[in-house]
């Protein structure tokens, strides 16, 4: 049994699936911890994690790395050893990782449970020691089991990276999500401008593009504080009850003073979502919901965690499609995320996913800045002054 919305409520079970532990038997995790973090300090395991300074000290380091020169950046972790250790198929989250790691100059491997011992039955405990036995400093683990990171935490004694576990949580999607919003932030009017770097500032950006650098920076906030922020409403579309996605933004984004509001049919958004913590909201009506926001964040539907739910497909579309003749009437000026894959035609249309509105390719190239800031932290490499 898996109970996923109620995390909060204490020891909670999981279960591992056959490839980790041939045999199936429910494991009990340890409580989510309160402070002092009892795990190793470079680990980032859920949101929950992180104060605030620690999340500025990430987003100050990926804008400090992200600007760096690339000779000097892979002077950070030369000849560092980073395991990436995937139960679960991934393009951007894995790729964004081993770029990141690689840029500070880190040697990566890919163990992934398709070509290694976990299709024969090795658990994720053996595994794990397996890697740090060949000499990797950290894991960067994507599981289907929620609550898998601390199990290999526990094993290991290593920094772990959680890529996503299971249904509960993907921590530096949420902090990539955060920078991508501030990229577009205008604290003055409390409002995002989707258009910023390619209408304000296009000497700016075509020079960062060349430089490979993230566009969007105009307001490159930084220091986040409890109401940065204020006056920001990012709705959340979609299949709610099984994105990890979703749980950590809805963790992370109140904590800076912003409104979360979820919108998605019962079967996809059951009511008790609201119980995640303060600043959290239910709207069913769609366009209602995008009357209210400031960025509007859609989700995929995850046929491969439906378990036998059945969806209508045209009624869903019906009720929550982001089309462009909705994002114009209802949400002219939102700023739209998505974490991808994107599936064009289900949860959003083609023209919306290209459109002006649109940052969703932009925040995959914020992943990558976030992901070194993330692993730069993992193996302590405190950087000197003279460093940077
Ligand atoms: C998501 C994931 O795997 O949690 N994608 C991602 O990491 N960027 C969302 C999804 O699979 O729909």
């Amino acid at each position: 049994m898996l109970r996923f919305w109620t995390l909060e409520a204490g020891p909670w079970t999981l279960n591992m699936n056959a490839a980790v532990a041939p045999a199936r038997r429910p494991i009990q995790t340890p409580p989510i911890p309160d402070s002092p973090f009892p795990y190793h300090p470079g680990s980032l395991l859920s949101v929950d994690d992180l104060a605030l300074d620690e999340v500025s000290r990430i987003l100050e380091r990926a804008t400090a790395l992200d600007r760096e020169d690339p000779l000097q950046r892979a002077r950070i972790l030369a000849k560092r050893r980073v395991a990436l250790l995937f139960y679960e198929s991934s393009t951007r989250t894995r790729t964004s990782f081993e770029l990141a790691a690689k840029s500070l100059g880190a040697d990566t491997t890919l163990i992934s449970s398709l070509s290694s011992s976990i299709e024969k039955g090795e658990s994720l405990k053996d595994t794990g020691l397996t890697i740090k036995a060949l000499g990797a400093e950290t894991i960067i683990l994507r599981h289907n089991s929620s609550g898998a990171p601390w199990l290999l935490e526990e094993a290991t004694r290593l920094p772990i990276l959680n890529a996503g576990d299971g249904m509960h949580e993907h921590p530096t999607q949420a902090l990539l999500d955060l920078r991508t919003i501030l990229a577009h932030f205008d604290p003055q009017s409390r409002s995002c401008h989707p258009e910023l770097s390619k209408n304000r500032h296009p000497e700016r950006s075509r020079s960062a593009a060349q430089n490979g650098e993230v566009e969007g920076s105009a307001f490159p906030i930084v220091h986040v504080t409890a109401d940065t922020l204020a006056g920001v409403t990012v709705t959340i579309v979609g299949d709610i009850q099984h994105s990890r996605v979703a749980r950590s933004n809805m963790r992370l984004l109140p904590r800076l003073g912003g409104r979360v509001v979820l919108c998605g049919p019962p079967q996809l958004l059951p009511e008790i979502a609201t119980q995640t913590g303060p600043g959290v909201s239910i709207e069913r009506d769609f366009e209602a919901a995008l009357r209210q926001s400031t960025v509007v964040m859609m989700l995929r539907i995850q046929a491969e965690r439906l378990a036998g739910l059945q969806l209508d497909l045209d009624e869903y579309q019906a009720g929550y499609q982001l089309t462009g003749e909705r994002l114009r009437e209802f949400a002219p000026r939102a700023l739209v995320l998505h974490p991808g894959p994107i599936i064009r035609g289900l949860e959003l249309t083609a023209g919306v996913a290209d459109g002006p509105q649109s940052a969703i390719v932009e925040q995959v190239r914020h992943g990558v800045a976030i992901r070194m800031a993330v692993v730069e932290r993992a193996l302590g490499a405190i950087p000197q002054k003279d460093r940077l």
